[in-house]
């Protein structure tokens, strides 16, 4: 296993960590996790060199730290940092910090967590948290040695991520979405060296846009740059050897759902380092990332300019999730998704005002463009697995 810098911290994380979202699961139900299968992945990783985990309290429908707790009995706990999340959407009062990570330790089995994270930032819910104190919460916390180190994971545009930053000086890390197509999008790029440079580390999200950028083949228009590649690796390692190319980059988190994956990343991951990737190789991601682009359907550069939407809708948000049920021929992928959209963010509350269309530096076509997305992604048969946050 490769270990990495994590911010100012002296500790060293392994490139790869563990996301605890995508078990195995039985039945095709989110919460009845496949426990023998799930173990031995998290023992394998772990037995390779893995010593980073990352959960939260929503993760399996709250099973994902239940299991935690059993699996890491027998000294897998002690071999680990292990890293959950406060619902940030679910506290109401200052009184909900303590009931809700007093029971997150009782399910993960431990007496302390060693990097506690505010789940899933945006704007309005870092508000609440801050004006309900959570700093001083958690800097007791901190004191009492139950908390190792406070963090937050993130969801929102780029100037709040900074804000957030700035807020605080005592940040040890933070989490964000990043991979080879979300250069630019919520924190992106420039949020991972803005965190880096104030000496944070930064745990990366999403590295294969939630398993997207694993499809293999890829879409044919993308393939064919595959073809003339000297190196031979797979889309996944790809993506995985991209984030890892890059200093900032302290851990990646791979929500692994089968032995296989787990296998293939550890492998990936004991090849990686800093400044790896050649040349030829940064041309190749560069087509890469030019022909999922071109057969992007909605030119929507996630600018935001059309929203507030007077019917609420989130457009950006509906129009990526359709580009990416084109791009990636996943519908099954692009349902689920939608299913998990709140109903009053989804297309079918369009009024037609047409104030998005007068604002769109793109010019597209929203309203039309909307309609067809709900067509294509509403009835959802949701996949057995969490949502992004
Ligand atoms: N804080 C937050 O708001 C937040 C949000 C999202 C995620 N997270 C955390 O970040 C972790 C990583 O995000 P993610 O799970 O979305 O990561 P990801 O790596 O982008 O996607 C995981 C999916 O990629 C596919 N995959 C992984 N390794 C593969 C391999 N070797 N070959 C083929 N396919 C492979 C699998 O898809 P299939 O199952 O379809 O095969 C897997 O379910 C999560 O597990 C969670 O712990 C946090």
């Amino acid at each position: 296993m490769q270990y990495r810098n994590f911010g100012k911290l002296g500790w060293k994380p392994s490139a790869l960590g563990f996301g605890v979202m995508r078990l195995p699961v039985l039945d095709n139900l989110p919460a009845r996790i496949d426990e023998s299968q799930a173990s031995s992945m998290l023992h394998y990783a772990i037995d390779q060199g893995v010593n980073y985990l990352d959960t939260a309290y929503p993760y399996h429908r709250g099973q994902s730290e239940v299991f935690l707790g059993e699996a890491l009995k027998g000294g897998y706990r002690e071999k680990v940092k292990l890293a959950t999340k406060l619902p940030s959407w679910m506290i109401e009062t200052s009184t909900d910090f303590d009931r809700y990570f007093f029971e997150q330790l009782e399910k993960l089995q431990t007496d302390h967590i060693d990097f506690y994270l505010l789940h899933a930032l945006k704007r309005e819910w870092w508000d609440n948290l801050f004006q309900l104190g959570v700093l001083e919460w958690a800097e007791k916390k901190i004191a009492e040695g139950k908390i190792g180190y406070l963090g937050f994971s993130f969801h929102d545009t780029y100037p709040v991520f900074k804000d957030i930053v700035d807020a605080y000086d005592g940040w040890s890390f933070c989490q964000i979405q990043y991979n080879y197509m979300d250069i630019k999008y919520q924190a992106g790029k420039r949020g991972l060296k803005y965190a880096a440079e104030k000496g944070l580390g930064v745990v990366i999200m999403e590295p294969l846009r939630g398993g997207l950028l694993a499809k293999n083949p890829p879409p044919p228009a993308v393939a064919k740059h595959y073809d003339g590649m000297d190196v031979k690796r797979t889309p996944t390692d790809w993506a995985l050897q991209w984030l890892w190319n890059q200093p900032e980059v302290s851990v990646v988190l791979s929500g692994m759902s089968t032995m296989a994956h787990v296998q293939e990343n550890v492998e990936s991951a004991n090849q990686s380092g800093i400044g790896a990737l050649r040349e030829a190789d940064h041309e190749f991601i560069v087509k890469i990332q030019r022909a999922y682009k071109d057969i992007t359907p909605i030119p929507c550069t996630n600018c935001r300019y059309c929203v507030p939407c007077p019917g609420g809708i989130d457009i950006p948000t509906v129009f990526r999730i359709f580009n990416d049920t084109v791009m990636f021929e996943d519908l099954k992928h692009g349902k689920s998704q939608y299913h998990f959209l709140s109903e009053e963010h989804r297309a079918d509350n369009c009024v037609e005002c047409g104030s998005c269309e007068e604002k769109c530096p793109q010019g597209i076509a929203v309203i039309e463009w909307l309609k067809e997305a709900h067509a294509m992604l509403e009835d959802t048969n949701p996949r057995a697995e969490e949502n992004a946050i």
